[in-house]
């Protein structure tokens, strides 16, 4: 259903595992930038009325994601650490054309925005059947669902703004970039991505 092209590879959840106090602390900062970055959108576009109309509940819902996340940390007696670079959204941002009409740019960002959630998805979804925390399987398979969501919603907001075709092409391109990025990466178990 999220048409990635490549999958995670296995051993990362249970890596992940090892490093909780990590993964937690950049899986906060991921929640953080998810809702920034909907806040930039709508400062950006704030003529689009069925934009901001929809983004504007996504970033009360990923703030409410952070706050979730940090709870987790701070129950575990946890640090909740500093932001590290984000390679992954680094390299995805690269990819973005630039220049173009503003709708492009505005296709151009929610594309970008629906694969890092379809990135997570999956990534959450590993979690949720991996983990040994039974608390914290439960905890990857709500948010799961919910990322699913802004997924498709990021998807149909770039297809209602733009003509359907141009945005399903394109998006196969970042498909397949996506995957090359994430596989010179290599399989770290202290990030989300
Ligand atoms: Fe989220
Ligand atoms: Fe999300």
């Amino acid at each position: 259903m999220l048409h990635l092209k490549l999958p995670t590879d296995p051993r990362w959840a249970s890596i992940a595992e090892m490093q909780l106090e990590n993964i937690l602390t950049d899986h906060a900062y991921c929640e953080q930038k998810a809702a920034s970055s909907c806040i930039s959108l709508i400062l950006r576009f704030n003529d689009l009325d069925e934009l901001v109309d929809t983004l504007t509940p996504i970033v009360a819902e990923e703030w409410g994601h952070f706050e979730r996340v940090l709870e987790q940390i701070r129950k575990r007696n946890l640090k909740f650490g500093f932001p590290r670079k984000d390679e992954y959204v680094v390299e995805l941002a690269n990819f973005v054309k630039k220049g173009g009409s503003r709708m492009q740019q505005l296709t151009e960002q929610l594309l970008m925005n629906a694969l890092i959630e379809a990135r997570s998805c999956e990534r959450f979804k590993l979690l949720s059947v991996s983990l040994d925390d039974v608390e914290l399987r439960k905890f990857y398979y709500e948010l799961m669902i919910s990322e699913a969501g802004h997924y498709v919603t990021f998807i149909e907001l770039a297809r209602r703004y733009q003509n359907p075709d141009l945005v399903n092409n394109r998006w196969q391109e970042w498909l397949a970039f996506e995957a090359d990025v994430l596989e010179n990466m290599g399989v770290r178990g202290d990030r989300m991505h």
